[in-house]
């Protein structure tokens, strides 16, 4: 069987997580990872469908294939991940060449499904009959997961289960998922559709993975979620146990563990319990993305976010009264349907207020099936949109620089990620955020070594690259180009 394989992952930390975990599986039924696409005789894309610019990058990647296949009619082509389960059997019409579909709530069958299509390839060679097997998991559109299924028993929870607990690659940085899917419907997201009905898994599982992790050596480990504080596992026998449980419970059985982080946060669902988990835990990091999408009520309830502005402005006010020194990032969609300029000005002024450390800004893209898509016309034009992205990025920009600057003379404690080069770089489709990216297709003018903060600001400085993976005290002396400058203390 040939089993090369050429994964590229899009999108989000769950899709991340994910690539991971199947490439552990495949690894042990012997694969191997090739980073170029010429070598590999498995091609898979991992894919996001949160703004169509995120799809548009895998079907440009997908009609590239065409004449690689027709040369080499054994190769598999996959597509996985939330635009598998968005598009369905219609990206077949598209792309005919294509052999297996994986949603993101199927990806325990990938594995077999890649075997299948290997061998339905080779048939078809043989026989020099085109091959119309094809390998199709997706959950559909009625077939939603249900929360009352008993995490542990879902077969999804042992590609969890399956990870590895040893670094690789001097890579010290761990995601361990704690719930699946998201069941808040925000009228313009394509997420509850893809990733299914909110899942939460058993709080000793996710205790024992951090656990072997922290033994494995990891230096920091990420709680994932969708809405990752919405967190309440309910045992058979009647117990719960919150979000803010689960915090204390996994700091105080990870005593080995330098960082513990998570995200990403929805607003209404944080009690004063789990900020007093952060407080009071000193190896969570004082770190909170909590994307607050608007600064109007009327758009806010437009979005099905469940809050107001003042709701946010309060949880805000609420966090940095119990840690002042917390480091907060939001995420925003400028030109959500009928946003007039006056809505976005309140968006301003919330950013204005709330003093995040970065944000992630979006222009609203109509996403098929969502409430917001099928009910409201996208009527603010693709200019506007543009300016109040602009407008945004430049407000959020010199709040981020005056938030650095007050950093300088600060020794702070670093996690060494590797060497980096600065760029102004982009790190979500759609999304510009001034940074550093790991060592990428530009070329460095000057390699240092970078790592993070806890409050999680990017500090680049000369080191030996043998602490990659460490944590670091470093002393910043300067902050230019929304980046912060230090060296070992
Ligand atoms: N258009 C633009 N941005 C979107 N996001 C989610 N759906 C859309 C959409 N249809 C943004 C939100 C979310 C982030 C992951 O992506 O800001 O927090
Ligand atoms: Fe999408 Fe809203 Fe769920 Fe986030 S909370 S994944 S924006 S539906």
């Amino acid at each position: 069987m040939r089993r090369k394989l050429y994964l590229e992952t899009f999108g989000c930390q769950m899709n991340v997580l994910d690539s991971e975990l199947l490439l552990n599986q495949l690894r042990a039924i012997g694969y191997v990872q090739v980073l170029t696409r010429d070598d590999a005789d498995v091609v898979i894309y991992n894919t996001c469908s949160v703004r169509e610019h995120a799809e548009q990058k895998v079907w440009s990647r997908l009609g590239e294939l065409r004449e690689k296949k027709a040369a080499d009619p054994q190769l598999v082509i996959g597509v996985i991940g939330c635009m598998a389960e968005r598009e369905g059997t219609s990206l077949f019409s598209r792309y005919p060449y294509l052999d297996v579909l994986c949603g993101p709530g199927e990806l325990d069958k990938l594995p077999g499904m890649l075997q299948n299509a290997a061998l339905s390839n080779l048939v078809a060679v043989g026989s020099k009959e085109k091959s119309e097997v094809r390998q199709v998991a997706l959950m559909g559109r009625d077939t939603r997961r249900s929360t009352t299924l008993a995490a542990a028993e879902d077969t999804l929870e042992m590609l969890d289960l399956s990870r590895s607990f040893s670094p690789a690659d001097g890579n010290r940085q761990a995601y361990v998922r704690i719930t699946r899917g998201c069941n808040k419907f925000c009228s313009y997201c394509v997420v509850p559709y893809t990733r299914g009905a909110e899942v939460h898994r058993p709080p000793q599982n996710i205790i024992d993975e951090v656990k072997q992790l922290a033994a494995g050596g990891y230096v920091e480990v990420t709680l994932l979620g969708q809405t990752v504080n919405h967190y309440n596992y309910k045992h058979p026998d009647g117990r719960t146990t919150t979000f803010a449980d689960l915090l204390y419970q996994v700091h105080e059985a990870t005593p080995n563990l330098p960082r513990l982080r998570f995200v990403t946060s929805f607003p209404r669902d944080f009690s004063d319990e789990a900020l007093q988990a952060m407080r009071d835990c000193p190896r969570i990091c004082r770190y909170l993305h909590i994307p607050a999408q608007s600064g109007s009520d009327r758009i806010l309830r437009m979005m099905n976010r469940g809050y107001t502005s003042a709701d946010y402005m309060n949880l805000i006010d609420r966090a940095r009264a119990m840690m002042p020194d917390i480091s907060l990032a939001s995420d925003f969609i400028v030109g959500f349907p009928s946003e007039t300029d006056a809505e976005f000005q309140e968006t301003m002024e919330l950013a204005e207020y709330c003093r995040f450390k970065n944000s992630f800004i979006f222009k609203y893209s109509p996403r098929p099936r969502t409430q917001a898509a099928e009910r409201y016309p996208d009527d603010v034009s693709g200019e506007v949109k543009r300016q109040r992205n602009t407008d945004l990025l430049a407000l959020q920009s010199g709040i981020s620089a005056a938030n650095i600057m007050a950093m300088v003379g600060q020794t702070l404690d670093i996690m060494v990620e590797g060497e980096g080069s600065l760029t102004a770089s982009k790190v979500a489709p759609g999304a510009v955020q001034l940074g550093w990216q790991k060592p990428a297709a530009r070329t460095p003018t000057h390699k240092q070594l970078v790592g993070r903060t806890r409050g999680d600001h990017i500090v680049a400085f000369d080191a030996d690259p043998a602490i990659i993976g460490q944590i670091a005290s470093v002393t910043i002396t300067a902050a230019r180009h929304m980046t912060l400058f230090g060296k070992l203390a």
